[in-house]
């Protein structure tokens, strides 16, 4: 026997009714905020990642699935926002569309160590507006993230925000964190002291105890920030408050990935423990020219579903259509079945039938086994007078009716 990959998970028939209903409600938001969908391939050049997320960072350093092919290399996407301003510029989008508002929904891959809520193949409901520096899209971005957990029925989140600035401000920041924490190298686990020369930004989350009291000590506030990018901060969290978006500012949210500028955020709750963002995004205003198409601003986020299920519980699941389930006794029985079963498909009805010429007894129990609405049971002798008997499985009670009018009947019980 086979077993499935560490960090991968078998989305069995009783839990892909949760992820249809979260995929249809995102679907239907996105809808109304006028987003489009876009559908990359899960394959990619390496090289497009390496470039974009960043040569430091821990996705590029240990955790892409990386797929060799003769001259090439190619990576399984361990994120979607490189992919879609990829396929943005390759496309022309830019040109044709201009200012564009994306999503996605689909599987991303990274070699990470499993635990509650860290997969290796994991799901994203994401998003990417492309084309505007314009403070109202991260207003917008934020607002679409909440209407998404609303939508999903899903509260007692908190939305963290910050903000890195442009590119130069990001090097003050450095700067400045590598000054601050020159001293207290000591003080730091081992692989913040491996960040401390390539990705000082990162030791800011990093989770172990003795570099979290470092870090909690560290003054960040907003002295890194330029004019501009100070301005445009203030009319993020100005147009979050005229919507009434509850939001946090902490200095000490950076992102694992390097394109980001300015906006930052993430969301988190309680229910998942150490891994407690259900989504994360921010500003990428240099990514578009960094792969080649002209200086355009971007703002994106996604969300990972499994953090969303568990946050969730698992409960938001699609309702189920009702299910009309045929038991025949007898050949003759057997044909007037099919022929209403196919009837009833013609017309949009859930149907099944006892395949297996069970007994009625045995018909019945599977019927109920598989949360049948209604039994609609031939039997031979009724046939003859051209009536079936019909049988409502919630409150138990069986009647006979006309044969021509059962598919009438089934429907006005549904
Ligand atoms: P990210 O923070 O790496 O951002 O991932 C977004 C979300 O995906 C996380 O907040 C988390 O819920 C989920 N996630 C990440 N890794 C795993 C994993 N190994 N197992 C389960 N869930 C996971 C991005 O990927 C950016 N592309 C988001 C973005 C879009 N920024 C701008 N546009």
């Amino acid at each position: 026997m086979y077993n499935k990959i560490p960090g991968t998970k078998d989305i069995l028939p009783d839990e892909v009714s949760w992820w249809q209903n979260i995929e249809q409600l995102s679907r239907s938001v996105f809808s109304i905020f006028n987003f489009k969908e876009i559908r990359p391939p899960i394959i990619e050049d390496i090289s497009l990642f390496n470039r974009t997320l960043g040569e430091f960072t821990e996705i590029v350093q240990k955790q892409m699935f990386v797929i060799h092919n003769q001259e090439d290399t190619y990576a399984l996407r361990p994120e979607g926002t490189a992919s879609v301003v990829r396929a943005y510029l390759e496309n022309n989008l830019d040109k044709k569309n201009g200012f564009m508002k994306l999503f996605y929904i689909g599987p991303m891959f990274r070699l990470e160590r499993p635990q509650k809520g860290r997969l290796r193949q994991f799901h994203h409901v994401g998003c990417e507006a492309i084309g505007s520096f314009s403070s109202e899209i991260d207003v917008e971005m934020i607002a679409l993230a909440e209407a998404l957990l609303k939508s999903y029925g899903i509260s007692g989140y908190k939305i963290i925000l910050n903000s890195l600035g442009c590119l130069k401000d990001k090097a003050r920041l450095v700067d400045i964190l590598s000054k601050e924490l020159k001293d207290k190298i000591t003080e730091l686990c081992e692989e913040c002291n491996n960040r401390y020369g390539k990705n000082v930004l990162r030791i800011l989350d990093c989770k172990n105890e003795s570099c979290r009291k470092v870090v909690k000590k560290l003054e960040l506030g907003e002295k890194h920030l330029c004019e501009h990018c100070l301005r445009h901060f203030k009319e993020v969290r100005s147009g979050l408050d005229t919507l009434k978006i509850p939001y946090e500012v902490s200095a000490h949210l950076v992102r694992g990935l390097d394109y980001y500028t300015r906006t930052v955020f993430e969301i988190t709750h309680p229910s998942l423990g150490a891994q407690d963002a259900l989504g994360a995004g921010g500003r990428y205003d240099n990514l578009v020219s960094e792969l080649g198409g002209p200086d355009m601003g971007a703002m994106g986020f996604a969300f990972g579903m499994e953090r969303l299920f568990i946050a969730d519980e698992g409960k938001a699941k699609a309702q189920d259509e009702k299910l009309v389930y045929f038991v025949y006794l007898g050949p003759e029985a057997k044909k007037t079945a099919f022929k209403l079963m196919s009837e009833s498909r013609a017309q949009g009805i859930k149907a099944d039938a006892n395949f297996e010429n069970r007994s009625l007894k045995s018909a019945m129990r599977r019927a109920n086994d598989i949360n049948a609405a209604l039994v609609i049971i031939i039997g031979e002798d009724e046939l003859k007078k051209g009536t079936v008997t019909l049988k409502n499985m919630g409150d138990g009670k069986q009647e006979e009716i006309a044969l021509d009018s059962c598919i009438q009947e089934i429907k006005s019980r549904l």
